[in-house]
């Protein structure tokens, strides 16, 4: 198959599998509603489609892998609603549509979150995998979304507002904030497929690579990207003074890091055959426009 159609499938089932976890959100005022606006509007899904394709190649099965990749998504979502409160980035769209809080108010869009990502350890712990996989994924997931991973970068990345960081302590934020989610997708996919330790770091690594320029085209596209195409506000980043690469470095060196990044992405899956899809996404992230 193609690597865009492989994408789109990828994409499909996903969207297929989180529909069908939101009919299962029980209905507690608007509750059920703000989890689904957010969860079903459009994401590019990149995270369960890592999931779901590190799983294929040390070959696993895509369907017990699902929930895995589920869970994931709405980690991800909760962290894309509350980063974009008035009390954190204060942006107004997101997904090409209005932020979780400008249609439900913050209350709702808070606990929207908290909704999302207490729901995802419920669905991950449904997995029809075994106990140890279960367990495994569990703590992945808790460890990559939580102060040692995406909130403590948050922090960082808060607290590096109207700040002029260095190079290493600009590393540490994205990676944390935005890596340690990207390589827990690796993780979780080579957990469901019972990979050997060594295939799953392999793959950890590839995630780490992409994962730190999948934030840094993000803050590219920040200052460079059309606000349509990205379905969020530009600009953000400058108006709250981000320390962010393209701060430090100007587009073009981000540019040539992203390259790079990408290049050692791809050395880390050499020995597996079967790997092109995810060196082709790897390529295909290095130059999103979205
Ligand atoms: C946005 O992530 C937040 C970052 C970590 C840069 P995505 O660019 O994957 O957003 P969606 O899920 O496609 O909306
Ligand atoms: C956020 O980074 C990463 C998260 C953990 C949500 P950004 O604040 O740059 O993400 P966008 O640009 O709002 O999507
Ligand atoms: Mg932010
Ligand atoms: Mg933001
Ligand atoms: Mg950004």
């Amino acid at each position: 198959m193609e690597f865009s159609q492989q994408l789109a499938a990828g994409q499909a089932r996903i969207e297929e599998a989180l529909a069908a976890c939101v009919q299962r959100f029980p209905a507690h005022g608007q509750l059920k509603e703000a989890m689904g606006y957010s969860l079903l509007s459009g994401g590019k899904r990149i995270r369960p489609v890592l999931v779901l394709e590190v799983c294929r190649l040390f070959g696993g099965e895509m369907e017990p892998a699902l929930p895995f990749a589920c869970a994931l998504e709405m980690v991800h979502t909760y962290s894309l609603i509350h980063d974009d409160l008035p009390c954190m980035d204060d942006d107004d769209l997101r997904r090409g549509k209005p932020t979780c809080h400008k249609v439900y108010g913050e209350a709702l869009a808070v606990l929207a979150g908290d909704g999302l990502l207490t729901e995802a350890f419920a669905v991950l712990s449904g997995a029809e995998l075994s106990p140890e996989q279960v367990c495994r994924g569990t703590a992945c997931l808790a460890k990559a979304a939580g102060p040692a991973g995406m909130v403590g970068g948050q922090v960082l990345d808060l607290l590096g507002e109207g700040k002029a960081l260095d190079y290493q302590e600009i590393i540490a934020i994205e990676s944390l904030k935005t890596g340690c989610m990207i390589e827990a997708a690796a993780r979780l996919g080579a957990i469901a497929a019972g990979s050997t330790q060594a295939q799953e770091d392999a793959a950890a690594a590839y995630a780490r690579k992409i994962g730190l320029a999948f934030q840094i085209r993000d803050d590219v596209l920040d200052v460079m990207g059309d606000e349509v195409e990205l379905g969020k506000p530009i600009g953000s980043d400058q108006e709250k003074e981000k320390s962010t690469f393209v701060a430090l470095k100007g587009v073009e060196a981000c540019q040539g890091l992203i390259q790079s990044l990408t290049q050692e992405a791809v050395e880390q899956l050499q020995p597996y055959p079967g790997s092109e899809f995810l060196c082709s996404l790897a390529r295909q992230l290095a130059s999103r426009t979205k």
